[in-house]
């Protein structure tokens, strides 16, 4: 049932506020103290491996960053169809990721790892495939995703995946349990936050899109903890427009990505507040590109309304180690806005399956 809204994306994007919500009511008061860890009943680990494909990737990327940053844990980041290309050491641990939890990939990338690794899943579907092949599973509790992209799921993995291993790293005495408390009050402003940010993405990006739409491609630049979210930016826009899009870090395009740039080209940064993002701005407007900033205060599409006296973690000093979840919403609202006016479905787009169980 889509209520009013005019497809399923549209509704599951505006889902995510009350998903954030539900979950964080379900896992914050065991977050803080380790117990969503402990009753995974899991061993403990040296290193973690996230194996994934797609938008689930990219919600392991945030998890890695997270683990690294907050516990020092050394963590791979895998794609699931090149799992036998890596080697993953004593103690490691792997997480595998899907919202399906039958994505072919994902399940024959376990088949072929050692039996020694134990297998953490992360779904949102508990009966699933995935869900029986690994030795513990978290639910992440986003409801039934009907559109072909991932919206909900993808938020939804987030915040579940991150507060799971900040619980995690309590539990092993990596991380003080009240750092741990700090950050998952940061993180229960979130709701808040994604219903702000898509209030002012709705005002703006109709005619943001309306400025780009004839382009042929687009670049997407991110940095540390903001990668992530450029990466899911460009994949939405590659998925739904058929558009070339490419994600880069921002400290990479003078070694090559800036010779696409050109008259009108345009440049989507995620903006997280990292004044070193500003050099490479600089550099895309000089060869005159069109330069679209999501995320930070004052950018293009603020993701957040930062009064001048806050000290929320997202924005102030320190940078959360999750980044700026709330700009993965003006992110998919872009994607799918640039769609819909190329004329393309947005709820299912060709070439692509609900879950792809083919490899
Ligand atoms: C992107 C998208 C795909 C999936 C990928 C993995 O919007 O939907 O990239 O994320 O096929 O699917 P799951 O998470 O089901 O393993």
């Amino acid at each position: 049932d889509l209520g009013a809204h005019p497809d399923h994306m549209a509704k599951e994007i505006d889902e995510q506020p009350g998903v954030v919500a539900d979950v964080l009511a379900r896992v914050r008061h065991r977050t803080a103290d380790g117990s969503t860890w402990v009753g995974l009943g899991l061993p403990p680990f040296d290193r973690l491996a996230v194996v994934a494909c797609g938008t689930s990737l990219h919600a392991g990327q945030v998890i890695a960053n997270t683990v690294r940053s907050l516990g020092g844990v050394p963590t791979d980041t895998v794609v699931a169809s090149e799992v036998e290309h890596v080697v993953l050491g004593p103690g490691t641990l792997v997480l595998a990721i899907s919202q399906s939890g039958e994505t072919a990939d994902v399940l024959r990338a376990l088949d072929r790892l050692d039996d020694r690794h134990p297998v953490l899943a992360l779904t949102n579907h508990v009966h699933s495939s995935l869900a029986r092949r690994a030795d513990a599973v978290l639910d992440c509790h986003a409801g039934p995703e009907v559109g072909v992209a991932a919206t909900k799921s993808f938020t939804a993995q987030v915040v579940v995946g991150v507060t799971a291993v900040v619980s995690a790293l309590v539990a092993s005495g990596r991380l003080e349990p009240s750092r741990a408390v700090a950050l998952v009050d940061d993180l229960a402003r979130l709701p808040e936050r994604m219903a702000a940010a898509a209030v002012v993405a709705a005002d703006r990006v109709p005619l943001l899109a309306a400025t780009v739409r004839d382009a042929p491609g687009f670049l997407f630049l991110g940095r540390g903890p903001g990668l992530p979210y450029a990466a899911e930016g460009a994949l939405k826009v590659k998925e739904l427009s058929y558009r070339w899009a490419e994600a880069s870090p921002a400290g990479e395009l003078k070694h090559g990505p800036l010779a696409l740039v050109d008259d009108g080209t345009p440049v989507v940064v995620v903006d997280h507040g990292d004044p070193r993002l500003q050099s490479a701005i600089a550099e895309v407007r000089a060869r005159g590109g069109f330069v679209v900033t999501i995320g930070g205060a004052g950018s293009d599409v603020p993701a957040v309304a930062r009064p001048a006296d806050a000290t929320d973690l997202a924005w102030g000093r320190s940078v959360a180690p999750w980044g700026p979840i709330e700009a993965v919403v003006p992110l998919q609202m872009l994607a799918r806005e640039l769609a819909l006016q190329l004329g393309c479905d947005v709820d299912k787009p060709h070439d692509r399956a609900r879950s792809v169980t083919v490899r």
